[in-house]
């Protein structure tokens, strides 16, 4: 997830592209660039880091320009250099492109452009539109936008594109695909960006673009055409949020932002996963046939929510892949000696990408043999620094503490693995893989569908508001949820929370239960070993003993005993995790803003912990 903005008008560009960098950081912070459409030519300027690295870059005189495109990124192909900072140029130095989103057919594209003599300077998958538009563009008599409409055609996966053009520098044109792009209409000027918190000082009119539309504004037109270059009409709204709503997307809380991203950041992490002959491509984990085949050993290192993921992934990699998993809490791992060798694979989780216990972990591992895999959220950060590959999920930066969309492209990202390595020991044949991936390509609409429920479930935990303490209950995959579910509640609303394995009631925790005691139990789904009516049995017991029980049970599945139920689309058994999680983010979500906690801060926690 990137931020962009386009000005054309009459005031210096460089205010206004700024600024709107600047509420636009949220979405992407670790390199930044601008291009200002002067007289002559294109002025361009890029940093590596934050924003303010490019501005002191731009202290002292610029040349004058009315018009521009600025980006904050958020990497995803290439590190966070200076070369591969956005915007991208052709050849040429006179067209520049900013984008956000991921080109998922670009080295094939950049192939085709380097053997037609279009040299590259950077390692991104932005820079291949850069030259395809370029070549584009002639082919038009230099209609920018007729090149835009003929470049989309040619591009595959999810983007926002903006470009500007020395020969004709205050017409900027966009367009949009499975990634958000909305036009600033202001009196004499005009704006483009990722969302309105960039130009909303300016404007309240704004136009939401619709898929595959291409916009071109100059200072006193906005035009929109399909990619037929039709005409389509504007459907202009009044933005009615303030500037710090419109940096949450009009959320109160990041955290509740983030929740309601998780459908796109599931889809954009699944994006290029499968080849059209059902082959996982996971060309990241550079290691041969022979080596997969040989390994003997996986050992999961994560922290706190990542732990969870790393114990999801022991149920679907066993099941797939027939190679034993062990998961291990990364501040643990070194001190016990663990046995680890050539023939070991440890994958280690970290949005962060800096998590010190994790870190620690990992360099333990290395030293004993083990190839290193990590599963990052974060491009280029120390973690997938030192492992022999990485797996990148692509959830967009994670603001708020409380890790809610990382933790399902968590989820994800090792089932892929999973499915990989089940493919590629010959354990697994295409058609299945292809059915179980086209089941895990179905969950960002279920998720959708559960996100629908979120007012009344909110209104639900406010009917709990007084609890001192709430259980959790699981069973197979739904134990770690329970786990999950537990922690969100803890870090949210700093109240007693335990998850637990349904089995385990009976081994003591069932006395922790008293008339009022708010249990939440995740039903079973598709198992073949009777686990949901063990479950309905845990139900009734604790029903039994007064306990307020909530179940979440997937759709149509008969639930006894229940005081209130929340139901979920069904799934095959090791998806429910990514769909029976939300709910529980929810819960733990409206608890704390019940209690007047800083959501998005919650007290004593750091969004990386960076120490042991
Ligand atoms: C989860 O909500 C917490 N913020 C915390 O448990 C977190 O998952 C843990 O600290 C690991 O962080 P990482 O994924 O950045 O390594």
């Amino acid at each position: 997830m990137c931020g962009i903005v386009g000005y054309s008008g009459g005031q210096s560009a460089i205010a206004p592209l700024l600024e709107g960098l600047r509420r636009l950081e949220y979405r992407g912070y670790d390199s930044a660039g601008i291009a200002l459409g002067t007289a002559s030519k294109l002025f361009v300027e890029k940093r590596a880091g934050k924003l303010s690295n490019l501005e002191a870059e731009l202290k002292g005189s610029l040349p004058s320009a009315h018009s521009g495109i600025g980006h904050t990124r958020w990497a995803t192909h290439g590190g966070p250099t200076d070369k591969n900072a956005h915007p991208h140029l052709d050849n040429e130095g006179k067209l520049a492109v900013i984008h956000n989103g991921i080109i998922e057919n670009y080295t094939q594209l950049r192939a085709e452009l380097e053997h037609r003599g279009h040299s590259f300077s950077s390692d991104t998958d932005t820079e291949s539109v850069a030259h395809l538009l370029s070549e584009l563009r002639k082919k038009h008599g230099g209609d920018l936008a007729a090149a835009m409409r003929e470049a989309v055609t040619l591009l595959r996966g999810s983007f926002t594109l903006l470009a500007i053009h020395a020969d004709a520098p205050q017409t900027i044109v966009g367009v949009r695909r499975n990634s958000p792009l909305v036009v600033g209409i202001g009196k004499g000027e005009n704006f483009m960006a990722s969302d309105v918190a960039a130009f909303i000082d300016y404007t309240k009119r704004a136009i939401e673009l619709g898929q595959d539309e291409v916009v071109t504004i100059t200072p006193e037109k906005v035009s929109i055409t399909d990619l037929n270059g039709i005409a389509v009409v504007p459907k202009e709204y009044e933005i009615t949020w303030d500037a710090s709503a419109a940096e949450k997307g009009g959320f109160n809380h990041f955290m509740l932002k983030e929740i309601f991203e998780q459908p796109k950041a599931v889809a954009d992490t699944l994006l290029g996963r499968l080849s059209p002959s059902n082959q996982i491509v996971l060309d990241e984990l550079r290691l041969s046939t022979e080596e997969i085949k040989a390994l003997k050993k996986i050992v999961l290192l994560a922290c706190g929510t990542a732990y969870h993921a790393g114990m999801l992934a022991k149920y679907a990699i066993e099941k797939w892949a027939k190679i034993s998993v062990e998961v291990e809490l990364a501040s643990e791992f070194r001190y016990r000696d663990p046995l680890i060798d050539s023939s070991t694979l440890v994958i280690a989780i970290s949005q962060s990408g800096e998590t010190m216990d994790t870190l620690m972990a990992l360099r333990h591992a290395k030293a004993a043999g083990a190839r290193i895999l990590a599963v990052c959220n974060t491009n280029s950060s120390t973690i997938p620094r030192e492992s022999d590959a990485v797996l990148y999920t692509h959830a967009g930066p994670e603001i708020a503490v409380a890790s809610t969309k990382a933790f399902l492209t968590q989820v994800i990202a090792v089932y892929v693995i999973g499915l990989y390595l089940a493919q590629v020991r010959g354990i697994m044949g295409n058609d299945q893989v292809k059915e179980l991936f086209n089941e895990m390509s179905a969950l960002p609409s279920k998720i959708e569908q559960v996100l629908e429920t979120v007012e009344p479930l909110r209104k639900l935990t406010r009917g709990f508001a007084q609890s001192t303490s709430v259980l959790f209950l699981g069973r197979h995959v739904g134990f770690p949820v329970a786990l999950e579910g537990a922690l969100k509640l803890k870090e949210l609303a700093y109240m007693h929370a335990e998850g637990f394995a349904g089995g385990e009631l009976k081994h003591g925790p069932i006395a922790l239960i008293e008339p009022g005691t708010p249990v939440i139990a995740i039903l079973p789904t598709g198992h073949d070993h009777g686990l949901d009516e063990k479950m309905l049995s845990n139900i009734q017991e604790v029903k039994a003993r007064g306990a307020r029980v909530i179940v979440i049970a997937d759709e149509g599945v008969e639930v006894t005993g229940a005081e209130h139920i929340i139901r979920i689309p069904t799934t095959p058994a090791l998806f429910q995790p990514i769909l029976a999680t939300v709910p529980l983010q929810v819960f733990a979500y409206e608890m704390a803003v019940t209690r007047g906690n800083d959501v998005d801060q919650p007290r004593n926690l750091a969004k990386s912990v960076t120490v042991e």
